[in-house]
């Protein structure tokens, strides 16, 4: 048994925890050990009904907080700095009921979205600034209305399926959440406000981290002999085509053509750049671009099964050249100790779309099936492990 910590030193600990924020602490790396000590202790301090309250009631958040998102709550609270509103002036504001709306601030309050600092009587935090940042209330919606459904068929799902890994998109818990025939994709892309907050979702996701460019040596590995018909880089799947935007923005003086792929929705909404040319290509059709330097794929895999990936994977080593590489852009598991924030991507895209997130040993049986070796792996951020494997045909 451990030895007993005085009431004097926990006083300490509150008072020191109390006055901690993220801004305080310059190191990230130091920030992020503390967040992670910080998040164990919780656990390690809670009694057997506290453990189970917070498992229970975790997605009652993921309501509250869209509910609040419907309201507009969180813009409203942040609108002005320290500004306080009363439950009255908020219901008058929102048109909601002025005691249910008491009872969702209440709620918000007390797990930390809003502050309650009398009676009735609420202010904005840096977290309720957060929940109303555009991209990332987009990714309550998303989370709200594409994911919690599968969540909720999951373990129906898995029983039914003999507790098999799923493999089929078209058969997985997504369809069975939202009572439909389509795929993800095709679900998402029927109605513009679902794919809206799936785009800027994705794109918040990505918003200020480091990226492929950061690591890996793009001038060296790919830019010898460039001429300006030469087809540099090709974003397969590249949504609105932000890493073209990328490449050209860090590289702006590379002749070369840099060429954004995807379906037409995507493509219709793709961010206008010189010199990107932004083409429609579904990735499961023959590719049309031949012998370009690079194949860039940027969470398209993990969004697949292994065969289907293959598949993918094959259209483009078809038309490949000796100077071809197929860069991918994904999540790199360690074969042990995965991150919380790996695992919960993994189990997302496993109940929505039957794919995976793998580990390094997945990565290169899988890749090995294709016909493809991997020249080297290249990563870019700490906890998600995002990562370039740079492949090439065996
Ligand atoms: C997870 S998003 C990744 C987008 C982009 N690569 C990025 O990292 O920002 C998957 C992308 O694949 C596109 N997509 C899905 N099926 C496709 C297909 N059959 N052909 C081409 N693009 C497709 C989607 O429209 C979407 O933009």
């Amino acid at each position: 048994m451990g030895s007993t910590v005085p009431n004097e030193d926990v006083s300490i600990l509150v008072k020191q925890l109390s006055t901690i924020k993220a801004s305080n602490i310059q190191d990230e790396a130091a920030r992020k050990s503390l967040f992670e000590a910080a998040r164990n202790a919780t656990f390690a301090l809670e009694t057997p009904g506290d453990t189970i309250q917070r498992i229970t009631h975790a997605s009652l958040q993921t309501t509250m907080a869209r509910i609040a998102s419907d309201l507009a709550l969180f813009e409203i609270l942040s609108r002005e700095d320290n500004r306080v509103l009363n439950t009255k002036q908020l219901a008058e504001i929102t048109t909601a009921d002025e005691v249910l709306l008491g009872r969702l601030l209440r709620y918000l309050a007390s797990v930390g979205m809003i502050e309650e600092v009398g009676e009735n009587q609420w202010l904005g935090t840096e977290t309720t600034k957060t929940l109303s940042v555009p991209g990332l209330r987009a990714g309550i919606y998303h989370n709200h209305d594409m994911i919690m459904p599968c969540w909720q068929a999951l373990p129906k799902f898995l029983a039914d399926t003999k507790y098999q890994n799923p493999t089929d998109p078209a058969h997985c818990a997504f369809q069975e959440g939202h009572n439909t025939e389509q795929m993800a994709f095709q679900w998402a892309l029927s109605v513009p406000s679902r794919f809206d907050n799936f785009n800027l979702w994705m794109a918040a996701t990505h918003e200020g981290q480091n990226t492929f460019l950061d690591v890996y040596p793009f001038e060296k590995e790919l830019c010898h002999g460039l001429k300006p018909e030469t087809p540099l880089f090709v974003d397969v799947g590249g949504g609105i085509g932000q890493q073209c935007l990328a490449l050209k923005q860090k590289f702006p003086h590379l002749s070369g053509r840099v060429v954004n792929q995807d379906l037409p929705p995507a493509i219709a909404q793709a961010l206008p750049c010189e010199g990107v040319e932004h083409t429609v290509h579904d990735f499961t059709t023959k590719q049309p671009i031949e012998g370009a330097r690079a194949y860039y794929l940027r969470n398209i895999m993990h969004d697949y099964p292994d065969d289907k990936c293959i598949i993918i994977l094959r259209l483009i080593m078809d038309v490949m050249d000796k100077d071809s590489v197929i860069l991918i852009d994904d999540m790199v598991l360690p074969n042990q100790g995965a991150h919380w924030r790996q695992t919960q991507l993994d189990l997302l895209v496993m109940a929505g779309l039957a794919a995976m997130e793998r580990t390094e040993r997945q990565w290169y049986s899988m890749l090995d099936a294709a016909g493809l070796k991997v020249k080297q792996i290249y990563t870019y951020t700490p906890e998600l492990r995002d990562s370039i494997i740079a492949a090439v045909p065996r």
